[in-house]
């Protein structure tokens, strides 16, 4: 087989076989065949597309391209859940204890990554004593014995998909569907789960800007896991703005907190809920999404789901009397507010560029040597459709300097008022094939 060959086979549109995706795949990972060729072809499906056998091809020739996780010694059926990125997305730290607390494996490797905040993990070093530094057969034990566990990166997982995405992000070849979809995929089926949740964002803030992306890809992504025998499903939910109302590392640990609690931002809550109802039907325990939500409503009023959290914290060196004391959370010196210029109502709250002003205080990384401050952030006081008076404050900056001009300037650049606006629909639909 010679690469050039199959270059021009994919640039003409037709279809590579299962042996010509690995070849090129095992080719590339080991180096034998160049940047500039794997390039061309990148672009060559940019242009020409997958079908959904080379795409699941070309997800199980990623996987497959270094080690993967066998959580075969933990006993129920696992789920994962992942979403696409966006701000202030608290999810995950509702969702594992949540869907824990009904006694469904949660066996989570996470990483920290670069981005407006923290990584879930980098969130959870915001609670004293807490570390993912654990061996994987601590990991099991925990998961078999708790129904839940944090775990950081391990082993050598995808290597294919990181050169190729390295690659793809200068080769202007990053948004294509098939190349997407395989890249999340591929890193979601080496982690080990049997099933997995997708929760793909729309909007300002999300990777696919519009709600007809966003069901591509997310389409594209149940296919695959479908295809190789995960179970997969998808919410498609907007990121227009920025989800519930902290962004950042102990703000959002506070947030999930009050949302474990029944307390939480409406919103985060209908996400949490539409998330976690899918993953507790897909575990096998509930007969219809129906009974799989009040089954997450009952162990929010009951208590359970938040000390499930307090366990789960306990169980990895953490403090858990933050969870009654918020307060023993990193917090930042200063609390600046910021006040709405005229009256209206909000109409716009930009989410990326919000998301930037987050990580502007030091809530993110923006390269992967910066250090995160975990107890600065922003808490929004408003969101799109709330009526506002001038005067009231719009965002309250949670900061160590007092020095945030920059960051104020770059909040009343980016939320809008208005006469008139309504509340965007959070959950665009659900895709289950
Ligand atoms: N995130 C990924 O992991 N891969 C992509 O290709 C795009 C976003
Ligand atoms: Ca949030």
């Amino acid at each position: 087989m010679r690469m050039v060959d199959l270059i021009a086979k994919k640039r003409d549109g037709k279809e590579l076989s299962k042996e010509e995706i690995d070849f090129i795949i095992q080719g590339y990972t080991k180096g034998e065949i160049p940047d500039y060729q794997v390039s061309a072809m990148a672009m060559a499906i940019y242009f020409q597309d997958m079908t959904p056998r080379e795409r699941a091809d070309l997800t199980m020739a990623m996987v497959n391209s270094g080690d993967t996780i066998d959580l075969s010694a933990i006993e129920g059926v696992k789920v994962d859940k992942h979403s696409t990125g966006g701000v202030g997305d608290t999810t995950t730290l509702v969702l594992a204890p949540l869907v824990a607390a009904l006694d469904i494996p949660v066996a989570k490797m996470s990483g920290r990554g670069l981005g407006h905040t923290g990584g879930t993990i980098d969130k959870l070093e915001a609670i004293q004593g807490f570390h993912v530094e654990i061996t994987e057969d601590e990991f099991v034990k925990l998961v078999n014995d708790s129904k839940i566990a944090v775990i950081g990166q391990t082993g050598n997982l995808t290597p294919a998909d990181k050169k190729l995405y390295a690659l793809r992000d200068v080769t202007a070849t990053v948004n294509s569907i098939p190349l997407i979809a395989s890249s999340i995929m591929s890193k979601k089926i080496a982690a080990g789960s049997d099933a997995i949740v997708l929760d793909v964002k729309t909007g300002a803030g999300a990777f696919m800007k519009t709600a007809e992306d966003a069901r591509e890809l997310a389409s594209a992504m149940v296919s695959i896991g479908n295809q190789v025998g995960r179970k997969t499903m998808a919410v498609i939910s907007d990121m227009s703005q920025p989800l519930g109302f902290a962004i950042g590392n102990s703000l959002e640990v506070k947030e999930a907190i009050d949302t474990l609690r029944g307390q939480g931002p409406k919103d985060l809550e209908e996400l949490c809920l539409a998330l976690g109802r899918q993953m507790v039907y897909l575990a096998g325990k509930a007969a219809s999404l129906e009974e799989a939500e009040e089954k997450l409503r009952e162990v929010i009023r009951s208590g359970k789901a938040l000390e499930k959290f307090k366990e789960f914290l306990r169980n990895q060196g953490g403090d858990d009397s933050v969870v009654d004391h918020p307060e023993k959370l990193p917090t930042a010196a200063y609390k600046i507010e910021v006040p709405a210029k005229t009256d209206g109502v909000v109409a716009e709250i930009v989410a990326d560029e919000i998301g930037t002003a987050a990580m502007l205080l030091g809530a993110g990384r923006a390269t992967k040597e910066s250090e995160i401050d975990l107890a600065v952030g922003l808490m929004l006081n408003k969101k799109v459709g709330d009526k506002v008076k001038a005067g009231e404050s719009l965002v309250t900056i949670h900061a160590n300097t007092e020095n945030v001009d920059q960051v104020m300037q770059k909040i009343y650049d980016n939320i809008r008022i208005a006469d008139h606006a309504e509340a965007p629909v959070l959950v665009h639909g659900i895709v289950t094939e």
